[in-house]
């Protein structure tokens, strides 16, 4: 099974929208993809610039945040 990794991006301040729906062309934000579906963006305030790890793999505990669950057997 392909492990997937982390999308690490440096932010600059401002309301990001990270995909929560895996339909996203443009991930790891949300493009619209999830209308029609009982999915939504996760909308996170990013205060300072900072460079985040955004989760791939759909298993974190604290998304849309990557905790190291990509690493982990299933
Ligand atoms: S496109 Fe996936 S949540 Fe909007």
């Amino acid at each position: 099974m392909e492990q997937k990794k982390p999308y690490i991006i440096k932010e600059q301040p401002g309301t990001k929208y990270y995909c929560g729906c895996g339909k996203s062309k443009n991930m790891p934000y949300c493009d619209g993809s999830h209308k029609g579906t009982d999915f939504f963006p996760r909308s996170v305030v990013i205060e300072e610039e900072k460079t985040v790890a955004i989760c791939s793999c759909n298993r974190s505990a604290t998304p849309p945040f990557c905790d190291g669950a990509h690493k982990r057997p299933e």
